[in-house]
C-alpha cells in the first residue's frame, strides 16, 4: 500500500505537484469514487484509478530495452557524456531509473534500464546464472584450443577468475564473429577474456538478456517498454 499521490506522480507524467493539483480538482476516481486526499493509501494491483474517466494503468516498476549506440555511456548521469538514460523518452521517462548492468561506452546492443533495484540485483548476481550474450568481432581467428580455454573459466592475469562461458564461431574469416555467453558482468570482461588468449575484440554488442533477445525493430539510440512475458524471458535461464 503507498500513497496515491506517491503512486500517481511514479508512473512518469506528472509531478508530485501535479498530481496533487489534479486530485485537488476531483479529476482523479478510486474505485469509481472521487477521491480528493493525496495521502490515502491505495494497493496498486487491486486497486482501480482513473483520470477524468479513464483508467489509469498502475505499474510499481517500469522496464526498458534499450539498443545502445557507441559514444553513450552506461549510467544514470554524467556531466560529460550522454547517458543511457538520457536517451528514454519522455513518456517512458520515471524518476529513479538506471541501467541494470552496463556495457563500455564502445560496446552497442540491449540495455536493460529499470527503476526496478531488486530485479537488477537478480539478473546481475552470477549466482543467478543469466547469461549474457554477445556478438564480438575479433582480430585474428579463433583457435579452438582457445575455445575450450574459454568454455572451462581462466583466470586473468591479475588474478581475476572467470567462470566457463559458451563460445561459437558465427562467421569464420581473418576476423571473425563470435558468439559469446557469459552470465558475469565483470569489467571489460569479454575483451579481457579475448585479450588472455592472444586476440582482440574490434566490435562488441549484446544481443540478448538471458532468453530475451534485444528487438531487431529498435535502431540505435531507440528504446521500448519490456512487455511483462519478455520480462519473464530474461530469467527463464536461471540455474541452467
Ligand atoms: N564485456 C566487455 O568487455 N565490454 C562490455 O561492454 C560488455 C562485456
Amino acid at each position: 500500500m503507498e500513497r496515491l499521490d506517491k503512486i500517481l506522480a511514479s508512473q512518469g507524467a506528472m509531478s508530485r505537484k501535479e498530481v496533487k493539483e489534479i486530485i485537488k480538482q476531483g479529476r482523479i476516481a478510486l474505485n469509481g469514487m472521487v477521491v480528493k486526499d493525496s495521502s490515502v493509501k491505495i494497493d496498486e494491483n487491486k486497486d482501480t484509478v482513473t483520470f477524468d474517466g479513464e483508467v489509469i494503468q498502475l505499474k510499481k516498476h517500469i522496464y526498458i530495452m534499450l539498443n545502445k549506440p557507441q559514444g553513450v555511456i552506461s549510467a544514470s548521469d554524467s556531466d560529460n557524456d550522454e547517458t543511457v538514460v538520457d536517451l528514454v523518452p519522455a513518456e517512458l521517462y520515471r524518476k529513479g531509473l538506471f541501467p541494470a548492468g552496463r556495457l563500455d561506452k564502445d560496446t552497442t546492443g540491449f540495455v536493460l534500464i529499470t527503476d526496478d533495484g531488486e530485479f537488477a540485483h537478480r539478473i546481475l548476481s552470477p549466482r543467478n546464472h543469466i547469461f549474457k550474450t554477445y556478438i564480438a568481432q575479433l582480430e585474428h581467428p579463433l583457435a579452438k584450443e582457445h575455445i575450450e580455454k574459454l568454455e572451462n573459466g581462466i583466470v586473468l592475469g591479475d588474478r581475476t577468475e572467470l567462470k566457463g562461458s559458451r563460445v561459437e564461431v558465427v562467421e569464420d574469416s581473418d576476423k571473425p564473429l563470435v558468439r559469446i555467453m557469459i552470465c558475469e558482468g565483470k569489467y571489460h570482461q569479454v575483451k579481457r577474456m579475448f585479450a588472455a588468449t592472444g586476440n582482440k575484440v574490434l566490435t562488441l554488442h549484446r544481443e540478448k538478456m538471458g532468453n530475451l533477445h534485444l528487438d531487431d525493430s529498435l535502431k540505435p539510440g531507440e528504446c521500448r517498454e519490456i512487455t511483462p512475458d519478455e520480462l519473464e524471458k530474461i530469467t527463464e535461464h536461471e540455474n541452467y
